[in-house]
């Protein structure tokens, strides 16, 4: 059954996103059988996990790519159904794939507008386009772009990895998720494409981070949601825990065992610390 969230209106405004019991199967696999998210505007939500623990199914489910078989899903505290990806781009929800799907034949501003190009007329408003993908490069602090009409092939790792997020904050966005942006960067660049996540947080987007780098976890998270075995083991504030605790959650889902789904900070700091991964 649907239950409303209910936010006292004095209090901290509702979540953006908020997932409670969202379960998934592919047939005989329960990739998630249990998992409780919360994403706040203005914060960077880290999301991690071993592999095959079902990070990219849970984001896979928030984008309506596979909606959850079951489970409740809350949008700005209101309860809602995310059945397809345009439910999802209509709420305001965006993600950034790993393979990040950008075209290398198209220049940056064609990219930043695939399949949503503005028109005039008959014709591709290309003057308003680039107008708009030079603001929103500008808004990001994007300095490190030669031209904006570069073509997608010329570019590094990270400056691809910033056209698709640049992509993703043009259209009104309120939640943007990212499958692991810095997995295949260098040491400079990540550290651009992590600057670049923190300001996408600042300027009062929800932010979920799907990461296996416990260094960047830290570095730019404020919240830390960890799954195991396609269970949320814990979400703790980041300030609040640390690399090894996070790191003994990951392996073992030690919160997981009999501590309610989302564990608050003081949940996790009773788990032993600092006691080997399995
Ligand atoms: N389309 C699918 N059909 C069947 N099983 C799937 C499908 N997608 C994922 N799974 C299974 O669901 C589980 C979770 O997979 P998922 O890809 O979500 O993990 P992940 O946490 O993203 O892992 P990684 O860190 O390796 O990317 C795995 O057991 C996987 O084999
Ligand atoms: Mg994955």
């Amino acid at each position: 059954m649907t239950q409303a969230a209910h936010y006292a209106p004095d209090l901290a405004p509702p979540p953006t996103l908020e997932v409670r019991g969202g379960r998934k199967n592919f047939g005989a696999v329960h990739a998630l059988r249990g998992v409780d998210l919360v994403a706040r505007a203005g914060e960077v939500t880290a999301l991690v996990g071993d592999n095959g623990a079902g990070k990219s199914t849970m984001i896979k489910c928030i984008a309506g790519i596979f909606p959850f078989d079951a489970g409740e899903v809350f949008f700005e505290g209101r309860p809602t159904h995310i059945s397809s990806p345009g439910d999802a781009n209509a709420l305001g929800v965006e993600v950034v794939y790993q393979d990040l799907a950008l075209c290398d034949n198209l220049d940056i501003v064609h990219n930043m507008f695939l399949g949503r190009e503005l028109k005039k007329g008959f014709r591709l408003d290309e003057s308003a386009m680039e107008t708009r993908a030079a603001e929103v490069l500008a808004s990001l602090s994007v300095r490190t772009v030669r031209s904006i009409r570069q073509h997608v092939a010329s570019l590094s790792g990270g400056q691809r990895q910033t056209v698709a997020i640049a992509r993703a904050v043009l259209w009104n966005s309120k939640l943007v998720i990212l499958d692991e942006p810095t997995a295949a960067l260098g040491v400079a660049q990540t550290e651009q494409v992590l600057q670049l996540v923190r300001r996408l947080a600042d300027a009062g987007l929800a932010v979920v981070l799907v990461s296996h780098n416990m260094n960047e976890v830290l570095e730019v998270a404020d919240s830390v949601n960890v799954l195991y075995l396609g269970q949320t083991a814990a979400q703790v504030r980041a300030q609040d825990t640390s690399r090894s605790e996070i790191i003994e959650l990951i392996t073992s889902g030690s919160a997981a065992l009999g501590a309610p789904p989302v564990a608050s900070a003081s949940t996790i700091n009773d788990a032993p610390n600092g006691s080997t991964p399995a």
